[in-house]
């Protein structure tokens, strides 16, 4: 093989190198909590205005609102919502992957780490 030829291999390899390195971090999540709903960092204080409400409002209200709410548990306030995480169901049912809550299927792991949090910061309400 002459020089140039090697030369134009070597570019050649590096030009695909790069493009395929480009292609592999763009699938990278940049933030591994970038699933949260709302966008939260792993340090923020957890609350229930905005985190809690909006979690609940995204996945759970649906159901669990209204005049006519499913299983008879509302989670339409605040109240509401602190008692079925301190007595341990909430948190229960959003993690049981055999009989999950939503029904349709578990959460991201964020936004179910979103309750503990909650937990762990003291029901803050705003
Ligand atoms: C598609 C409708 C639907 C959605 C969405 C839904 N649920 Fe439910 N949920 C139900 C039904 C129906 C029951 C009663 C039957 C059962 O316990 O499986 C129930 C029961 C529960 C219970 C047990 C209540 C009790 O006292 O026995 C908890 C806790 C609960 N849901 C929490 C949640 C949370 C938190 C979310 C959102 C993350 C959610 N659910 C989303 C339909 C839903």
């Amino acid at each position: 093989m002459s020089i140039k030829l090697k030369v134009r291999y070597l570019l050649l390899a590096l030009i695909v190198g790069v493009l395929l390195s480009n292609c592999t971090k763009a699938y990278i999540p940049k933030d591994t909590e970038s699933n949260l709903s709302p966008a939260i960092n792993g340090t923020d204080t957890i609350k229930y205005q905005p985190h809690i409400s909006v979690a609940i409002s995204n996945n759970c209200i649906g159901c669990h609102g209204g005049s006519n709410p499913q299983g008879g548990l509302s989670l339409e306030n605040y109240n509401q919502v602190r008692n079925s995480t301190e007595n341990g169901m909430l948190i229960q049912r959003i993690n049981d992957a055999s009989d999950p809550m939503p029904p349709s299927g578990l959460l991201p792991s964020q936004t179910r780490l979103l309750f503990d949090r909650w937990v762990q910061n003291g029901y803050l309400e705003n």
